[in-house]
């Protein structure tokens, strides 16, 4: 997969070389490559944004130093898709990220201050006919985009075979687990190790019972509470 972000702040992925993703890139499986907006500035200033039409707070990033960054990834491959980080956008959930994983190349548009032209997202879909996402990681407002691209790329990758040491554990863990009836995500059932015994709490006696069947009940049902407490 390759995946290429656009930002202004390009330090913000060097996390991306650690860790899990630090090695599947190493290994091939992900191509992670950031573009500064800023080389694609205008002017002798270099300005990547200007006042908002109509009035108020804030600075706007303009469309041409985003459009001079992103064209020739899009030329490069005409499938990808764009996906742009902001608070008003559909919420990222992990069945988006299981869709995204899928994919064989992502361009991350991160914007700042009080976000990017509009037209934009509407130039991509409309006229140059790319799939554009505009996702909210939540319900809050952070400085810029970077931080969300930073966990959308995280929820996506790790879900590429060969990046998780362990693929099972993909399948049991928190949003991915249904009900019996296959509809309801619950969230993950809680989960102990060594000693059985830690200042006073011990780990709950089915666990070390042996029974696969009663353990596999009881994890349910812990996790429709865990669940229900969050409804
Ligand atoms: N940019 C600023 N806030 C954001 C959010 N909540 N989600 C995604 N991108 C953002």
């Amino acid at each position: 997969m390759k995946i290429d972000i656009a930002t202004l702040f390009p330090e913000y992925f060097d996390p991306l070389s650690l860790s899990l993703l630090g090695k599947a890139q190493t290994e091939g499986i992900v191509q992670c490559t950031t573009h500064n907006l800023r080389e694609h500035a205008l002017g002798v200033h270099k300005s990547v944004d200007d006042t908002p039409y109509g009035g108020g707070a804030g600075m706007v990033m303009m469309a041409e130093p985003i459009a001079h960054t992103i064209d020739p990834l899009i030329q490069e491959n005409p499938t990808a898709i764009l996906i742009i980080p902001t608070p008003s956008g559909e919420k990222f959930t992990q069945p988006i990220a299981e869709k995204l994983s899928r994919e064989n190349h992502l361009i991350f548009l991160c914007g700042r201050y009080e976000g990017i032209d509009a037209r934009i997202p509407e130039y991509y879909r409309n006229v140059a006919q790319i799939e554009v996402l505009e996702l909210s990681l939540g319900d809050y407002v952070l400085a810029g985009g970077e931080v969300a691209t930073l966990a959308m790329i995280e929820a996506i990758t790790r879900l590429l075979p060969g990046v998780l040491g362990n693929p099972e554990s993909l399948v049991e863990e928190s949003h991915v687990l249904r009900d019996e009836d296959g509809q309801e995500a619950l969230v993950e059932y809680p989960n102990y190790t060594k000693p059985p015994l830690w200042r006073g709490l011990e780990v709950p006696e089915i666990l070390t019972s042996g029974n696969h069947g009663a353990i596999a009940r009881w994890r349910l049902e812990q996790a429709r509470v865990r669940a229900r407490r969050l409804k």
